[in-house]
């Protein structure tokens, strides 16, 4: 299988500065995904502290092993930020170390995800500028949406954008400039209540203004359901649940699948709609 049309290897970064908005759950739900549909698939988790994606799928093989099971895996690659020497020094080891491991897993993978921490570093900035799709869940909150755009605290109208935007922008002009790529921005919701709808319309309301402003596509992306929390330990996601297979489907995790699903649809990724029409022939 083969992820985009030219055969070039598509990069995924999930990125956003701030910390648990669900980087990586998402990543992992978007990578088994990817698996499921016989993608080739890499991912670097950037986190070389939490390692929580890097985490998932080890807890995710132990699983597998612990029960037999035969489960799709990723490579799985971590890159720690180069100490020593100065700042200088430092970003110049960064950018190399960076570029190396691209270039390794290029061509061997239909797609590289990239899981970034949730707080800027220079590696960071790295996987931005390389990403043909970058996805940045947002909590519920305008504490979230704070690092896209400041809002107005009366009348909710976005007066000007903030750090993680004019990084993402930033990122845009040193990409045309590398090879005249562009990055497809997604923002997606995460952990959506339906106990708060006024908040969830106000969020919703900003949300689509500052897609034009800022030239985003913003999506549904994902509910807040207990689920998700619980998958980390065993290493699955809700796209590995199979009737018959060992856990039980309730009502909610059938919704939860469908929005997967969606967000997979949603991102528009090269060869995805393809590889569902194979799939079913
Ligand atoms: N849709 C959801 N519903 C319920 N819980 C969720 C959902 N998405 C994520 N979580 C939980 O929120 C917490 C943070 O999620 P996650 O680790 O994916 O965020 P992150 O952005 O990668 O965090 P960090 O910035 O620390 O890397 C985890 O405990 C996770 O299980
Ligand atoms: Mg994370």
């Amino acid at each position: 299988m083969t992820g985009s049309k030219s055969g070039k290897t598509h990069i995924i970064v999930v990125g956003n500065e701030k910390g648990g908005s669900g980087k990586s759950t998402s990543a992992m739900h978007i990578v088994v995904s990817l698996l499921e549909r016989g993608f080739r698939v890499a991912i670097i988790d950037l986190d070389a502290r939490q390692k929580s994606l890097a985490r998932y799928i080890e807890n995710r093989a132990a699983y597998a092993e612990q029960y037999n099971l035969k489960l799709t895996m990723p490579d799985v690659h971590i890159l720690e930020r180069s100490e020593g020497g100065s700042t200088a020094e430092m970003e110049q080891q960064d950018e190399e170390n960076f570029a190396a491991l691209i270039e390794g897993l290029s061509g061997k993978h239909d797609y590289i995800l990239i899981d970034c921490p949730g707080s800027d570093s220079y590696l960071s900035r790295q996987a931005h500028i390389s990403a043909d799709t970058l996805i940045t869940p947002l909590n519920d909150s305008f504490v979230d949406v704070d690092l896209l755009a400041k809002v107005n605290p009366d009348t909710y109208q976005v007066e000007k954008l903030s750090l993680y935007s004019e990084m993402v922008w930033e990122a845009r002009k040193m990409r045309a400039m590398k090879d005249r790529g562009t990055i497809d921005w997604i923002v997606m919701r995460n952990r959506t209540s339906a106990l708060d709808a006024k908040n969830k319309r106000r969020v919703h309301d900003v949300l689509t203004q500052l897609q034009k402003r800022v030239a985003f596509r913003y999506v549904p992306g994902f509910g807040e359901r207990v689920i998700y929390r619980e998958l980390f330990p065993k290493g699955l996601t809700l796209v590995d649940f199979k009737s018959g297979g060992r856990e039980k489907m309730t009502m909610s995790h059938v919704a939860a699948r469908q929005e997967i699903r969606r967000l997979m649809d949603d991102l528009k990724l090269p060869g995805w709609e393809k590889a569902a029409v194979a799939a079913a022939e």
